[in-house]
């Protein structure tokens, strides 16, 4: 939740994607608008109950009335949402999101990703997004930066980041310095 609230309140975002979300409903806490998408059934079956809606409704943080979708299957292969539609686009622990759901961020649009499977070293080397800000964790509490951010991505080990080598090893490679999550802009 504090994680959301804190992209809520640096960057204008009404409408939210969250690509493997499994059943991590807290973006509609404080996103009016938000699409989940997760292959597992048992996140389909979640969302599936209204009374995830009525749960949504009880915790929101925004006054209008809370709009939920879900598709179930793979992000990758595509699902019916407008290309260009949403203003924030979530990746936590759910492979390259960056790269199977950029069509449904907007021009300008953020992507909130973190690099536990290597996402965010993915949207790193990817000239359509730049790194604008990093967030940090103390237990419950976040904060974000904007400052600095050529500390960042610079590998421990003297090798070449590609596309293909993080497709290879499906996770994130070590950095000098690291944050809990990152910020970047779609820009292309
Ligand atoms: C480790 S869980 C993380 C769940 C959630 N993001 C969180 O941080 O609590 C990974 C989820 O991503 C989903 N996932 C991974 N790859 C996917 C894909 N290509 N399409 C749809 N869902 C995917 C899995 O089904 C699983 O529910």
């Amino acid at each position: 939740m504090g994680l959301f609230a804190l992209m809520a309140e640096h960057y204008p975002t009404h409408s939210a994607l969250y690509a493997g979300s499994f059943t991590h409903v807290t973006p509609a806490f404080v996103f009016p608008n938000t699409c989940f998408v997760d292959m597992d059934k048992r996140a389909a079956r979640f969302f599936a109950d209204p009374a995830v809606l009525d749960l949504v409704r009880d915790h929101k943080t925004y006054t209008e009335e809370p709009v939920v979708h879900f598709h179930h299957g793979d992000y990758a292969k595509g699902f019916e949402e407008d290309e260009e539609a949403f203003d924030l686009l979530i990746s936590q622990y759910a492979g390259f999101v960056s790269q199977g759901c950029k069509g449904y961020l907007k021009r300008d649009g953020y992507l909130l990703a973190n690099n536990s499977h290597g996402d965010a070293g993915m949207a790193f080397i990817d000239p359509d997004y730049q790194l604008v800000a990093v967030i940090n964790r103390r237990g419950e509490k976040f904060s974000l930066s904007e400052k600095d951010l050529d500390a960042y991505f610079i590998p421990k080990k003297d090798i070449e980041i590609t596309r293909e080598y993080l497709e290879s090893i499906g996770r994130g490679v070590g950095y000098t310095k690291s944050a809990f999550s990152y910020v970047f802009k779609r820009v292309a």
